[in-house]
């Protein structure tokens, strides 16, 4: 039995190899298939940056036509599954009916040979707004609504099916600058649960549930949600201090802040909190905004830690009218894109992944029979 400690949680292990993505390496922050997160949040789209995580290389014009028109007409959601979205209670997690929907989607529309692996990675990143929304509204109304629009973008669809009419320019742009923001993070858990999914040879969904599962808790994706329910808990910047003081010495997580590979800062942090900055005044926020800052001046200031995307895209959703339980499910529709991606990567050059451990349980000893315990 070994006694090394060993870094936990993989931490600083190399665990493969990528061609999609880089964080932290010095002076880059974060880039995908070798382009800067800062120049494709403020000039490209999430369909322009899907299409390039798919398949390597920016789309031309014609390219993105045609990849837009793609994903538009994936909207549309089978009737059996509207079935089992029907069925699921009102009370359940947004994230639990995304896993749900992936999964019945899977039996629905099983991966083989009438569907390839791009196609159900467009087929996921289409239908996810469109599960998420229709369980929404049947869960809270009962109303059915039509899944299939004709938004140019996925940021707009999804604005439409939440409010059930077309969104102001601010609101489609931010939401598909977050989605670009989200898109894709190397060796992250939820993309390296769907490695090590795939790796198995499992099929697409298997993959895509395995991502969506571990996002789902608040180390992870879950954060945006904990984080807005943190900001929301103060009146003021000086309640926040107070507040955010005391937390610190019981030794709670501040949810929104610090990032296992990034030190000092996450360079997705400036974009989204510039677009947080804009809609708290286009909306007129004098409180939260202001709580927002002091709570990430007191972090700094008290353990250096700044805040991950997780923390103003809270914000950013909140000033978009956006209900605190889709934050997490919104990363998952914009983080298939590099899920998918790095499934197709597995596949490519594929092992199974099986790590070793360090066993500490009991030195060999005999089996006791029930009768004489
Ligand atoms: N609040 C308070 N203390 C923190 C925080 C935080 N948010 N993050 C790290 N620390 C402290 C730890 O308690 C630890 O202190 P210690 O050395 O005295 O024990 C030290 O900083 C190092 O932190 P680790 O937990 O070892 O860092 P790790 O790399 O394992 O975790 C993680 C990274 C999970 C992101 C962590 O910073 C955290 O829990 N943050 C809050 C949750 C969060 O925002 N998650 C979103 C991640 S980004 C994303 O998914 C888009």
């Amino acid at each position: 039995m070994s006694t090394d400690k060993k870094p936990s949680g993989l931490a600083g292990i190399v665990a493969g190899e990528t061609a999609i993505c880089t964080v932290g390496k010095e002076g880059l922050g974060l880039t995908y298939r070798g382009y800067s997160i800062k120049d494709l949040a403020a000039q490209a789209t999430f369909e322009e940056v899907a299409f390039l995580l798919l398949r390597g290389q920016l789309p031309s014009a014609s390219d993105l036509a045609a990849y837009c028109q793609t994903l538009a007409a994936l909207r549309g959601l089978p009737a059996a599954l509207k079935t089992v979205l029907e069925q699921l209670p009102a009370s359940s997690h947004p994230m639990d009916v995304l896993r749900t929907g992936c999964s019945a989607l899977g039996c629905f529309e099983p991966e083989g040979k009438d569907r390839d692996a791009l196609h159900v990675a467009n087929r996921l990143l289409a239908a996810f707004p469109s599960m998420l929304l229709y369980w929404h509204h049947f869960a809270r109304t009962g109303q059915r609504i039509e899944t299939q629009t004709d938004d140019p973008n996925m940021a707009a669809h999804f604005l439409r099916l939440l409010w059930g009419k077309p969104a102001d320019d601010l609101r489609v742009q931010t939401l598909d600058a977050s989605f670009i923001l989200y898109a894709e993070h190397e060796f992250n858990a939820s993309t390296f649960a769907a490695r090590v999914t795939t790796s198995t040879l499992a099929d697409f969904y298997s993959a895509i549930g395995a991502g969506i599962g571990a996002l789902r808790g608040p180390l992870h994706g879950g954060a945006n949600e904990a984080a807005m329910e943190l900001i929301e808990t103060f009146s003021s910047p000086d309640d926040a201090e107070a507040g955010l003081m005391q937390m610190l010495q019981r030794k709670t997580l501040i949810m929104g802040f610090g990032h296992r590979v990034y030190k000092t800062s996450d360079p997705r942090n400036e974009p989204i909190k510039a677009r947080a900055r804009t809609l708290a005044k286009a909306v007129g926020d004098t409180r939260l905004f202001p709580i927002a800052e002091r709570i990430e001046a007191v972090i700094w200031r008290e353990k250096k830690l700044f805040p991950n995307l997780d923390f103003y895209s809270a914000l950013a959703y909140h000033f978009s009218g956006i209900p605190t339980p889709l934050f997490t499910p919104i990363f998952v529709i914009a983080r298939t894109s590099g899920w998918a991606a790095h499934i197709m990567e597995q596949r490519a050059n594929n092992r199974l992944i099986r790590p070793t451990a360090d066993y500490t349980g009991p030195e060999p000893r005999p089996f006791v029979p029930l009768a004489q315990r």
